[in-house]
């Protein structure tokens, strides 16, 4: 295991003011974002919708690499180079989403487990030789009031995302170790940051019991924030304050960088609530983000699978990036949404 060339590929994915555009989705989620704006659900559009994404100009200013996902890695753009040729003379870093999706956990209704372990090895070999230098698992826990997770839900996903992360460690890619508490639901903020560390002292616990190094990987977490069904909503200070102070009790100072996920929140809560991180003081690790909502959108309902619109939804994209670019400095605010 090259330690030097994976912090080294950690420290480029956070490096300052840019974080990760996330453009994973499985294609059965793409195809349902697909239909709800009316473009066709068909490969050769989920391959012209990522070539969008991917040669946006100057997208490189704001990012620092993509995540892929298998259809995706194997595309080509229409005047034949592969993708990831675009992305890599483009200045981003190629990453993969390696799992095979959250599955029913036995026993245990309205939870899952992540799968995706069989056969991970060989494949992480291959996607390597592909270009990739930076993996993807997402593990998914539902909160609830008083019973959900279950211990035994944030064990196997926890278990699961060390063993994922040790594989990635040693075929040379970074392991972005992603468990997301959802924010689907009635809960508070306070059950929501309860959960988290929880969720996240189980993961540390199995990363270190399987060995993994810490300073090669990249942590990519929920913020603190009440369910969506939960009223009123919290302010940027208050997932701030909450989402800081989780992550201090619970995240090594070892941990060479930390992008969040956007996970439902709009494109202008996500870079609200990260700008306030970001105005808030000190911390040991650099923070980021790493969204695909939050930032494809509106750029999706622009292009409409339309190449008449692919320009208006390249300058959509850009101005998403360019918001939670600021963010990084502490320097977005609302008044940034209407230039
Ligand atoms: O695993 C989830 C994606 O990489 C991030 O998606 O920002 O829409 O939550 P999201």
């Amino acid at each position: 295991m090259n330690i030097e060339a994976l912090t080294a590929t950690a420290r480029a994915m956070v490096a300052s003011g840019k974080g990760l555009l996330a453009m994973d989705e499985s294609n059965g989620t793409c195809n349902k974002r697909f239909a709800s704006v009316g473009i066709p659900q068909t490969v050769e559009m989920r391959r012209a919708w990522r070539e969008l994404l991917l040669t946006t100009p100057g997208l490189s200013t704001c990012i620092s690499g993509v995540i892929l996902v298998d259809e995706t890695i194997r595309q080509a753009a229409a005047v034949g180079m592969p993708f990831t040729r675009v992305a890599q003379d483009a200045g981003l870093l190629v990453g993969i989403k390696v799992d095979t999706g959250a599955k029913a956990l036995a026993a245990h209704p309205g939870e899952t487990v992540t799968e995706g372990l069989d056969g991970l090895r060989e494949r992480l070999r291959s996607y390597f030789e592909m270009g990739a230098r930076f993996a993807k698992w997402r593990g998914v826990i539902a909160v609830d009031d008083m019973r959900l997770p279950t211990p035994a839900c944030t064990a196997v996903n926890a278990h699961a995302l060390a063993r994922y992360a040790t594989l990635c460690q040693e075929a040379g890619l970074v392991p972005i170790i992603e468990p997301e508490v959802l924010m689907d639901g009635s809960h508070t903020q306070a059950r929501c940051q309860e959960v988290t560390v929880a969720v996240l002292r189980s993961v540390f616990e199995q990363l270190v019991l399987q060995g993994v190094v810490l300073e090669a990987i990249v942590l990519k977490p929920n913020m603190v924030v009440a369910g969506l069904a939960c009223t009123p909503e919290n302010t940027p200070a208050e997932v701030a304050d909450a989402t800081l102070q989780c992550l201090r009790r619970v995240v090594p100072a070892a941990v060479p960088g930390i992008m969040f996920l956007s996970g439902g929140q709009s494109g202008e809560d996500a870079s609200g609530r990260l700008n306030a991180m970001h105005i808030e003081g000190e911390r040991p690790w650099p923070l980021s983000f790493s969204f695909a909502r939050a930032i494809q959108h509106p750029a999706l309902d622009i292009w409409a699978g339309k190449e008449a619109n692919r320009v208006a939804a390249q300058r959509a994209l850009m101005h998403r990036a360019r918001c939670n670019s600021a963010a990084l400095k502490g320097e977005y605010s609302t008044a940034m949404e209407a230039t």
